[in-house]
């Protein structure tokens, strides 16, 4: 069975080639290699032994969009990760990321539309619960207003799908709300590859580790959490890349409840960042260099998810730990700096 992963060479949506690959399928990559590298592609053949099929393609360009579908006529499912993911930057270009994101869901829906089989993964966030009353979050919550037009842009994608799949039968589409995922492919062939000052916090520990940034910045200690700084449900990310080959199935095995499912992907743990510096220091026994800055604008406190739902209902689980998430970032950034 064809599948296509468009975003494939990032960061979690490599870790799902390589899944779907060992699982059998066949897997076409469309990436316009904007936050990703070639290299990815050597790093999934070494993993699985099989070179996946690649077409750099940019998403907006709608008339790209389509001669690629009518090429492909014979997808079974389509994984949707193509999208930018960093919440400052949002802020500051938000009609940048309301094209980016937007637009090209739209023109990939509209052709996924002509084909005989719609399947469709799409990759949500856990942004879109904002800063919840009630934790651990359920799927159930309320929607609140978006925190930023990155999180704005995960909020219109499930509401696009939801309102598309009312009118389109053929159409079944999961959303997967990512927690915040983290660590590398086991092997160390394939892992994140921020580019430039990396926004998030467990490739900024690492590398502070290596020594190209000088310590890391612990944004606030004044939260009310147990240690005061914030707490997340950080994910290994094969984990996530295994959760998107279990929801494609459901799909492909006509298993969905509804045409329109939501599942949280988390672990159900959450962690302050002083814990995720302490797993690090544990796995790799090296101190970390880190100081207590002030808050990072727009981040909420403390979110983590309730799995009830995506344990019975999808039949998966988180099964790696913090540990193992922060052991493989730690592998996979040493490989890549002594290439
Ligand atoms: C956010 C979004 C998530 C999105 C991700 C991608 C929320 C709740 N989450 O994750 O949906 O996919 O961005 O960019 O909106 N930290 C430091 N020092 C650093 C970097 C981070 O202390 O140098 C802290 C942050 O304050 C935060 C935690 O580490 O408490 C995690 O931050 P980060 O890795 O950037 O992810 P989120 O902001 O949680």
């Amino acid at each position: 069975m064809k599948i296509l992963v468009t975003g494939g060479l990032g960061f979690i949506g490599s870790h799902t080639v390589v899944e779907l690959q060992q699982e059998g399928f066949e897997v076409v990559i469309i990436d316009n290699l904007s936050h990703s590298s070639l290299d990815v592609l050597d790093g999934i053949k070494a993993i699985t032994d099989i070179k996946p099929q690649f077409q750099k393609l940019d998403l907006k360009i709608k008339k790209d969009v389509k001669t690629f579908f009518k090429k492909y006529n014979d997808l079974a499912g389509v994984i949707h990760f193509a999208a930018k993911k960093a919440v400052g930057e949002s802020i500051k270009e938000p009609l940048m990321y309301y094209e980016n994101n937007i637009s090209t869901l739209v023109y990939v829906l509209q052709e996924l539309s002509e084909l005989n089989q719609q399947n469709f993964i799409f990759s949500s966030s856990c942004t879109v619960y904002g800063q919840a009353d009630i934790l651990p979050i359920t799927e159930n919550e309320a929607i609140k207003v978006a925190e930023s037009p990155y999180g704005n842009t995960k909020q219109i994608g499930e509401e696009i799908i939801r309102d598309t799949c009312k009118v389109n039968k053929k159409l079944n589409s999961i959303a997967l709300r990512y927690f915040n995922p983290i660590g590398a492919h086991p092997t160390a062939q394939i892992g994140e590859l921020p580019i430039g000052v990396p926004q998030n916090l467990v490739p900024y520990i690492t590398q502070t580790a290596l020594g190209i940034r000088e310590q890391l910045s612990v944004f606030g200690n004044d939260y009310k959490t147990l240690d005061g700084t914030c707490v997340r449900d950080y994910i290994h990310v094969v984990d996530v890349a295994k959760a998107h080959v279990v929801a494609l199935k459901r799909l492909l095995d006509n298993k969905n409840d509804y045409d329109f499912e939501v599942f949280n992907l988390g672990t159900g743990k959450g962690s302050s960042v002083l814990d995720v510096i302490e797993s690090f220091e544990k796995v790799s026994g090296k101190k970390l260099k880190y100081q207590i800055m002030d808050r990072r604008e727009g981040d909420v406190t403390s979110i983590y998810a309730e799995t009830t739902k995506a344990n019975d209902v999808l039949g998966w689980k988180a099964e790696l730990t913090l540990d193992d998430a922060m052991a493989s970032a730690w592998k996979w950034e040493q490989k890549i700096r002594n290439k």
